[in-house]
C-alpha cells in the first residue's frame, strides 16, 4: 500500500489531503502539532507536537511513524501574515521571521527529517504559492509571505537536484485559492478540490518533472 505523510494536516488542506489519499487507498499519515476531531474522524495514523520549525520536534517524529518507507512526503504547514510597506513596525519585522521559520525553512527541515524514509520513487510535494512568484507580483505587499514562498521555491528546487541521484521527484505545488481558516473562508475552491487536484499532480509526479512549480489545477507556474 502506497504509505503518504502529511505534514501539517489537522484542518485545511492538509487534512483534505489526508482525506483524499485515503479515498485513493493510501495508508496515510498526518503530523500534527495538536490533532482535532475532524483529524480523529478519518481514523489515519497521527503523530502529534510536531512544530515545524523545531528540528527535534521532526526528528522524534521520524521515530514515532510507523516502520517503512515514505511513498509520497507532502509539506503543508504554512502561515499567512499581512505585511504593508507603510507600517513595517517591528511587530511586522517579526512576523516577517516567523513566515520564514515556518514556510521556508520549515519544509526544508521536514525533508531532511524524513529523508532516511525516502527511496526510489519516493515524491515530495512542498505547499508553495504563486504569491511566491516575481513573474506573478503585480500588487506588492505581504513581505514576508511573498519572501518565503519564493525561499521555499528556491529550496525545492535544490532538493530537486540534490534527491535526483536517489531517485526521489519533487514538486512545488500551488494549491490555487482556497477557502480555509487562512483565507478567513475567502477563495475559489473548496479545500476537497484543491486537494483533489494536488493528488493529482503528485500522481503525475516523475523525475523528469521534478523541481518545477504547478497550480493545482495542473497549469505550469512561472518562477
Ligand atoms: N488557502 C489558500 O488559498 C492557499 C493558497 C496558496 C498556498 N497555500 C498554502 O497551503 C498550505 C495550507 O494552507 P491552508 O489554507 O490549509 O492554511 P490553514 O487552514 O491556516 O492551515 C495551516 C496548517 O499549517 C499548520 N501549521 C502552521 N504553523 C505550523 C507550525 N509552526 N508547525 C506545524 N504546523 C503548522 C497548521 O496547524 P495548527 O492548527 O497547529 O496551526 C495547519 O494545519 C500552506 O502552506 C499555505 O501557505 C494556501
Amino acid at each position: 500500500m502506497t504509505r503518504t505523510l502529511i505534514i501539517g494536516g489537522n484542518r485545511g488542506i492538509g487534512l483534505a489531503l489526508a482525506a483524499e489519499h485515503l479515498r485513493r487507498g493510501h495508508h496515510v499519515i498526518v503530523t500534527c502539532r495538536q490533532r482535532t476531531a475532524e483529524l480523529d474522524a478519518l481514523g489515519v495514523e497521527v503523530v502529534e507536537g510536531v512544530e515545524v520549525t523545531d528540528s527535534n520536534s521532526l526528528q522524534r517524529a521520524e521515530q514515532s511513524v510507523s516502520p517503512g518507507n515514505i511513498d509520497r512526503l507532502i509539506v503543508n504547514a504554512g502561515v499567512l501574515e499581512t505585511e504593508r510597506f507603510d507600517a513595517l513596525d517591528e511587530h511586522a519585522f517579526a512576523n516577517i521571521e516567523k513566515q520564514f521559520n515556518v514556510n521556508a525553512i520549515g519544509p526544508l527541515r521536514a525533508v531532511h527529517a524524513f529523508q532516511a524514509r525516502l527511496q526510489p520513487g519516493s515524491r515530495v510535494g512542498i505547499l508553495t504559492s504563486r504569491m511566491g512568484s516575481m513573474a506573478d507580483n503585480g500588487s506588492g505587499g505581504y513581505y514576508g509571505y511573498r519572501m518565503s514562498k519564493a525561499a521555499v521555491n528556491a529550496a525545492g528546487k535544490s532538493l530537486a537536484n540534490d534527491l535526483r541521484p536517489r531517485g526521489v521527484a519533487v514538486a512545488l505545488l500551488h494549491p490555487g485559492f482556497v477557502r480555509t481558516g487562512m483565507t478567513g473562508g475567502q477563495g475559489d475552491v473548496d479545500p476537497a478540490q484543491a486537494a483533489a487536484g494536488l493528488s493529482d499532480r503528485l500522481d503525475a509526479l516523475s523525475l523528469e518533472s521534478s523541481g518545477r512549480f504547478w497550480h493545482a489545477n495542473g497549469s505550469e507556474l512561472p518562477w
